[in-house]
């Protein structure tokens, strides 16, 4: 990374938002643990470094600290909020809880002497703070540079050592002015190198996987979704024949969905080998109605099935992405519960020992991975799907699941979705899809009543599926959908829409 802007991570929800702002600005960005050895930072050559924020107080015993040593290599710091705090304390300033914990909007107002953080920044404007400790003394060769309109200390530098640091957060979009703040500092304060792009990143990554994979059998997993078959393309057009997609059913996929997804793949001339493990998985969940036991079933299957079954092979490629690397990171802010199905498995493990994985998109984050999609030409039906999770239609039918009922809902499924391409809508949402519910509601059929199933339809939009607002479908598509699924499916005799958003819902219904 030399040249680029290495961001030390100290839990802050925004992290990763600090890492994206960096490389919209055509720089490379890198996030490593708060903790990393001063040694592997040196090696990185970064023209510049962010010290993120964090949830934790700097006050406190425990508080997660950087080694003095790093203010000697001469490398321009940017503290952001915890970053500033601990700027100060190691500094020998003062640092005070605030009397008021500081949350939302603020009106920055930027001193009279010129910041090179604040070139061309208006002089007053909005930011976005988060903070419960305060900067109540500055440490010795820092200077005020800007307060908020209440008067508390909003930014502070030390322009001889090139250390800057604010209070609120630039990375966020409420940050009016964040982003010119940003490139300030990075571009002109650390002087980074403005060389990243995501063609060169595609160079890159097919010149470092001929290096090291030339000649050698590699294999990777495929499910039909962007990552994984961009992941597949770039790896193919790299190495050519040597590779292996290998895609299971796991027989909780949507309707015709194996076909479709092993004819897309084909198309792009990849080549596929399925394993059909349906029946064990089905088996395996028989009676199972816990929705973290569903997962947790299906994750063991997979990896019985994938990683277990694996022969003759050299390398294993896999779809890692930016956020599930950083899931690692031993500060645990609030945004970082670990999923159980990031989790890395002993098998993946025990390769990583070897030397034998590889993560060509541990870097990027999802919209960028569609970015690479395109450049790559992967057709367009395949780079906006609808994302799609790992434990499939288990964890949409509430309960058991069964062959019927997985029937069922495949088939409601299928309409909805249907029915949202024909109106023009499956574009404009982020997710959509149906749930089937293990209840019996009364219907009539014909003169008599009838108990049928009840199918909940739901469509959300969201950025990155974090929050997420139930979309106002119009009536018709609705009404279209409902009377087509309780007329194609006769077990069904009632259709619900889903009118909650996240929080305090999930996405899923399980
Ligand atoms: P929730 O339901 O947590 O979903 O609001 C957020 C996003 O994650 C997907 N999701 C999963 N994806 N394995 C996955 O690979 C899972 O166990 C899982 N659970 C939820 C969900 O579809 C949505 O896009």
């Amino acid at each position: 990374m030399e040249g680029g802007i290495l961001i030390l991570d100290f839990g802050s929800q925004y992290t990763q938002l600090i890492a994206r702002r960096v490389r919209e600005l055509g720089v490379f960005s890198e996030i490593r643990p708060c903790d990393a050895p001063l040694e592997e930072i040196r090696r990185c050559g970064p023209a510049g470094i962010i010290l993120s924020g964090g949830p934790a107080s700097v006050t406190a015993a425990r508080a997660p600290l950087v080694s003095p040593a790093l203010f000697e290599l001469g490398i321009p710091i940017l503290g952001i909020c915890y970053g500033m705090q601990l700027l100060t304390r190691l500094h020998g300033g003062r640092i005070g809880r605030s009397t008021q914990r500081e949350y939302g909007r603020a009106e920055l107002r930027i001193g009279k002497r010129s910041s090179p953080l604040f070139t061309n920044v208006r002089g007053n404007s909005v930011v976005w703070m988060s903070h419960g400790d305060s900067v109540l003394e500055l440490a010795p060769g820092f200077a005020a540079s800007a307060r908020t309109s209440d008067g508390t200390l909003a930014a502070m530098e030390d322009r001889r050592r090139r250390f800057y640091a604010v209070q609120f957060h630039p990375e966020v979009i409420h940050s009016a002015e964040g982003k010119k703040i940003l490139k300030n500092f990075v571009i002109g304060i650390a002087g980074a190198a403005r060389n990243w792009s995501m063609k060169n990143f595609v160079a890159h990554e097919i010149a470092s996987l001929r290096e090291r994979c030339a000649g050698k059998k590699v294999v990777l997993g495929v499910s039909g979704g962007v990552d994984s078959t961009t992941l597949a393309v770039l790896v193919q057009k790299a190495l050519g024949r040597n590779v292996t997609a290998i895609f299971v059913d796991n027989g909780l996929l949507r309707l015709n969905e194996v076909e479709e997804v092993l004819h897309s793949l084909r198309r792009l001339r990849l080549r596929v080998t399925c394993i059909d493990a349906s029946a064990r998985f089905l088996k395996n969940l028989r009676g199972v109605s816990h929705p973290e036991k569903k997962r947790k079933i299906i994750g063991k299957t997979f990896i019985d099935v994938f990683y277990r079954g694996l022969r003759d092979f050299d390398f294993l490629v896999q779809g890692t992405l930016y956020p599930d690397v950083i899931e690692s990171n031993p500060v645990q802010g609030p945004s970082q519960t670990i999923k159980t199905h990031h989790n890395r498995v002993a098998e993946v493990r025990r390769l990583e020992r070897q030397g034998r994985i590889v993560e060509p998109f541990r870097f990027l984050f999802k919209d960028e991975v569609r970015q690479v999609a395109k450049l790559l030409g992967i057709p367009s039906d395949i780079r906006d799907r609808h994302p799609f999770p790992g434990p499939g239609l288990a964890v949409r039918i509430l309960g058991d699941v069964t062959r019927r009922r997985l029937d069922i809902l495949r088939r409601a499924d299928d309409i909805f979705i249907a029915e949202l391409k024909r109106s023009g809508w499956y574009d404009k949402v982020w997710q959509a899809f149906a749930v089937f519910l293990p209840l019996k509601s009364v219907g009539v059929m014909g003169d008599e009543r009838a108990y049928g199933n009840i199918i909940a339809l739901r469509a959300i939009t969201s950025l990155d599926g974090m929050t997420a607002n139930w979309v106002h479908l119009p009536a018709a598509v609705l009404e279209g959908a409902a009377a087509q699924i309780v007329r194609r499916i006769r077990e069904v005799n009632r259709v619900v829409y889903d009118v909650t958003s996240k929080p305090p819902a999930t996405i899923e219904w399980e």
